[in-house]
């Protein structure tokens, strides 16, 4: 009998995470169960990334680990699917012929359909489609966390960031209708969720093409609100939903009403992921990205005036082409003005097609390593503060399940998501809420213990008297 079960490994972002549940959702309705590990599964399929190049270079790795498998069963299944098989399509075949589907970012729900037919094909069957057949969000989900969903909001981009290969592989921006989403986490909640994080390359500006395509009124129909904002108050009447994340927002989009809604609506979690990029202007115009170092700080300070305790982490690139020390020690600056609660740094990494592989001053690798572990070295000075501050307050925390490193323990988030662990009690089960109160703090976690003392007021990053200056 046919081995039917699946093993899918996840590269990238939390958009593929949420696209390995439907993938796995889709296998599940075809009959096929999880297995344990790669080389005992039917069925292997990677979920891929390419946003930079050791994406590209990690799953060509782990492809070549599974081929000696594939040769010895020939009845194993390797399926890719996702953003680099969006990229490289038939190249992928090319350079991995034993893989039996390729399929790419628009098209997962014919997986069934591409299976079948690579079962009587010798060559790789590879389906590339340029547009959307459908949200993801249409497609069953198989949930990893039983009280955690992924929704997406929105699928592609309409921005033209330079260094940013997504635009060219999702797609343009495309939101999908308010009642959907409401309807869909009404059912999610039903189901026993409890906590859902928003997705969309860009979720602040949600709807924007629903209002231009005449399918809703605009702003000022409607209390002057933005979809968006309207989108998380509608979410906030939902009963039984106790938390709400949404990610990632870009700073030009940011109006006030979406910081309002946060501070307003009980169940919008005290956290805000908030890319900053570059802190230097004259990277910030290389990258088109149209904000400016002023305005990311006046939207910092906003953000935590408006919500008490707010948690605020980001994304910034070093080595971006024609980045002098100068506009470095911008970037270094601004993250220290913004006191970033934690941050996801990156080197710049060459995409195809992109436009920033034209532009000139590409950065010395070693110069590039040097700077990025100068900002590490701040951003690892920041997270540690902003932690170190929590210990002896109490926290809410959601349990997700024991602790990867210390089976004792189990581990959960502070609606500021912030990673708790404490020692494993009754009152730790998956998906329980309990109050917390830390007693340690490093730079990537929090310990604590679980505590029948209330909630005390979250301690955000103290504001300074003068105004952010960049
Ligand atoms: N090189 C390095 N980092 C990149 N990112 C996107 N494209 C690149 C690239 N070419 C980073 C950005 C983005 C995050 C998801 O990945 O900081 O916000
Ligand atoms: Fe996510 Fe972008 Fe990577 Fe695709 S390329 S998986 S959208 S981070």
């Amino acid at each position: 009998m046919a081995n039917r079960t699946y093993f899918i490994r996840t590269f990238g972002c939390q958009m593929n995470e949420h696209d390995s549940e439907r993938a796995a959702g889709v296998l599940q309705s075809m009959g096929y169960r999880p297995a344990a590990d790669p080389e005992s599964a039917g069925l292997v399929l990677f979920n891929t990334c390419a946003i930079r190049e050791n994406a590209d270079n990690k799953l060509y790795g782990q492809l070549s680990h599974l081929k000696p498998l594939k040769l010895a069963d020939p009845s194993k299944t390797i399926v890719v699917g996702g953003c680099l098989a969006q990229k490289d399509q038939q190249g992928l075949a090319e350079r991995a012929p034993y893989v039996d589907v390729v399929y790419g970012t628009h098209n997962m729900g014919r997986l069934p359909e591409l299976l079948a037919q690579a079962d009587s094909a010798a060559l790789p069957v590879v389906e590339i489609l340029e547009h959307t057949e459908m949200f993801p969000s249409a497609l069953p989900a198989r949930r990893e966390v039983a009280h955690h969903a992924w929704v997406s909001i929105s699928i592609g981009c309409d921005n033209t960031c330079a260094f940013c290969i997504v635009p060219s592989l999702r797609g343009p921006e495309k939101s999908r209708k308010l009642g959907d989403v409401v309807a869909e986490v009404r059912d999610l909640v039903a189901d026993g969720v409890t906590e859902v994080t928003l997705l969309g390359q860009n979720v602040n500006s949600y709807g924007r093409d629903l209002v231009r395509d005449g399918l809703v009124p605009s702003p000022d129909g409607r209390r002057n609100r933005t979809l968006f904002a309207e989108l998380l108050h509608l979410l906030g009447d939902v009963d039984g939903l106790q938390r709400i994340r949404f990610t990632s927002p870009h700073p030009k989009d940011f109006t006030s009403d979406v910081f309002e809604a946060m501070r307003d609506i009980p169940s919008v979690c005290e956290q805000l992921h908030l890319p900053l990029q570059s802190g230097s202007d004259r990277i910030l115009r290389r990258m088109q990205r149209s904000y400016r170092s002023r305005r990311f700080l006046d939207l910092v300070t906003e953000a935590r005036e408006t919500i008490p305790g707010l948690a605020i982490s980001t994304d910034i690139i070093v080595g971006f082409p024609g980045e002098t020390e100068d506009d470095f020690g911008e970037t270094l600056t601004v993250t220290e003005q913004a006191a970033f609660d934690s941050a996801f740094t990156f080197k710049y990494s060459k995409r195809p097609g992109t436009t920033a592989v034209d532009l000139d001053g590409h950065v010395e690798p070693a110069v590039v390593d040097e700077r990025f572990d100068r900002l590490a070295a701040l951003t690892r000075r920041l997270s540690e503060a902003s932690h170190a501050r929590q210990v002896g307050t109490v926290a809410e925390v959601l349990f997700e399940g024991p602790s990867k490193t210390d089976a004792t323990r189990t581990s959960g988030r502070t609606r500021h998501n912030r990673l708790v662990h404490v020692p494993s009690t009754a009152a730790t089960a998956p998906g329980a809420l309990a109050n917390v109160r830390i007693t340690e703090a490093a730079a990537h976690y929090l310990l604590g213990e679980v505590t029948d003392a209330p909630v005390t007021d979250p301690v955000g990053t103290p504001l300074p008297a003068q105004p952010l200056t960049a």
